[in-house]
């Protein structure tokens, strides 16, 4: 992050002057690592996926936004379209911070289509001349040319049981009936999510449910976008608690990302019933307030921020950060979450060849190989002449896989460490694995374990080698 003061975090945008948005832009231009296939800011600080749905025969994702430097100020949401969940296209439209009720951030937030409009769902971040904050909980509609209406009245008020950290609504609809979930903390400074419903169906009238069980032990200290979403009919929870104790789960990022399957939903009692435990999304070194939404057919697709909060990163000093995952499909097998990349991401393949050393790529491709089982494979990615690179271990007699970050690009994070690993069934395995200048994706095994993260390469660092004859698959040149 870029340390700037607050006066100029949270001035009012059209005080931005024109030469100021310019040479931030021309900063951006510069840099080696913008993504060719992956969603960025096109200025400032992307974070969170926000109202990510599908309405008027399009899907639509915003994300949020700080544009005029790599920082967390005065956010937006930026709207973009898309027809096939691979390219997505920004219109214009935004939802800015302009109301009494959203004047220091349109935070994080959903949405529904709702009688021809899209209902949007987020929380006006507020803070008084003390600074100090209320949440609310607001709406807008946006109907299908992407006006944005906004609604005037407050739709949840601050709760008494929670801190000023309330925030992040998700509309899901749930037996006919439209609910929602805010993710919390309460006055002992413990992590929770309130459940909310539509009072006769109206989403601009809202009631208590109560506060939702998923068998959470408040070891957090804030659950931030918590999303709940139908996986092959299963109530699946998606949250992100900070500060999380780590007895209770194994992570390394500053924050985790995190999920469990439940078996139903009673919506009477606020219950999540039947919780798995708590298990990582995500084994990499970045994937953040991880947004699902399901689909008219029930179909589930998630979409994660590939960034953390409160990490800096390389591209800051070219006034941008972060990047949208791509998006993926879930399912359930055996009671776990399975994340796989959308089938339409196969057409950005350009050509096709035997998976083999490379001295040089544009750093954009895809990767489909297998390893056979009680054997070892070691691969380097991003690789230079001196076999520096992205270095990938797996081993399917140990059952496991690691990622090295450490010798590739500029370093960054390195309090977090600078490998990831995560256990892996002791058979033949499957991996699918992209590409894009700076991003990495890596599937295992039709996502039953996804490692995303980022690698900030300088200009030699475009080479794969296979360190292992137990490899075999695919190398596929993606388009931009
Ligand atoms: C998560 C988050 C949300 C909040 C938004 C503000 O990254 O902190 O809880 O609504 O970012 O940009």
């Amino acid at each position: 992050m870029v340390t700037l003061p607050t006066e100029i975090r949270y001035k009012p945008y059209h005080q931005w002057t024109e030469k100021e948005i310019q040479d931030i832009k021309n900063n951006i231009a510069k840099s080696p690592w913008r993504a060719n296939y992956h969603l960025e800011a096109k200025m400032g600080l992307l974070n969170d996926p926000n109202g990510f749905s599908y309405f008027d025969g399009k899907f639509h994702l915003f994300y949020q936004n700080f544009p005029f430097a790599a920082s967390h100020g005065l956010k937006q949401w930026v709207h973009t379209t898309s027809t096939d969940l691979v390219h997505f296209t920004e219109t214009g439209v935004t939802i800015q911070p302009d109301t009494p009720l959203d004047s220091h951030g349109a935070y994080s937030g959903s949405a529904y289509e709702v009688d021809d409009k899209l209902f949007i769902f987020y929380t006006g971040n507020v803070r008084d001349e003390n600074w100090v904050r209320t949440p609310l909980q607001i709406g807008a509609f946006m109907d299908k040319d992407g006006q944005i209406e906004k609604i005037k009245d407050i739709l949840i008020p601050p709760a008494t049981d929670a801190t000023e950290h309330f925030r992040d609504p998700q509309i899901f609809k749930y037996q006919d009936q439209f609910y929602a979930i805010v993710g919390a903390q309460n006055h002992d400074k413990q992590g929770f999510i309130k459940l909310y419903q539509a009072i006769d169906n109206d989403v601009t009238k809202w009631q208590e449910v109560g506060n939702l069980d998923f068998a959470g032990t408040g070891s957090e200290y804030m659950i931030e976008c918590p999303n709940l979403v139908f996986v092959d009919n299963q109530p699946v929870l998606l949250y992100s608690p900070q500060g999380l104790d780590k007895s209770e789960l194994n992570y390394d990022n500053i924050y985790p990302n995190t999920y469990k399957v439940c078996q139903a939903l009673d919506t009477k009692t606020a219950k999540l019933i039947k919780p798995s435990p708590i298990y990582n999304l995500d084994y990499g070194f970045e994937a953040y307030a991880t947004q699902a939404f399901n689909m008219p057919d029930g179909t589930a697709y998630a979409i994660s921020w590939i960034g953390l909060p409160d990490v800096d990163y390389p591209t800051d000093t070219y006034d941008y950060q972060g990047a949208m995952s791509l998006v993926k499909e879930l399912h359930i097998k055996n009671g776990k979450l399975y994340q796989q990349p959308v089938a339409a991401m196969t057409n950005l393949r350009q050509s096709q060849e035997i998976l083999a050393n490379k001295t040089s790529t544009n750093n954009c491709y895809e990767l489909e190989f297998e390893v056979a089982e009680n054997s070892q494979a070691k691969l380097l990615l991003f690789a230079d002449t001196n076999s520096n690179g992205l270095k990938i271990t797996l081993d399917t007699e140990k059952g496991t896989f690691q990622i090295d970050r450490s010798q590739v690009g500029e370093q960054y994070a390195l309090e977090f460490g600078t490998s990831r690993s995560c256990s892996i069934p002791k058979q033949q395995t499957k991996i699918r694995l992209f590409v894009d200048k700076s991003i990495f994706e890596i599937f295992i095994n039709d996502g039953e374990y996804v490692l995303t993260g980022r690698v900030f390469p300088n200009q030699e660092q475009t080479g794969i080698y296979l360190n292992s004859n137990n490899i075999s698959g695919n190398f596929y040149q993606l388009k931009g």
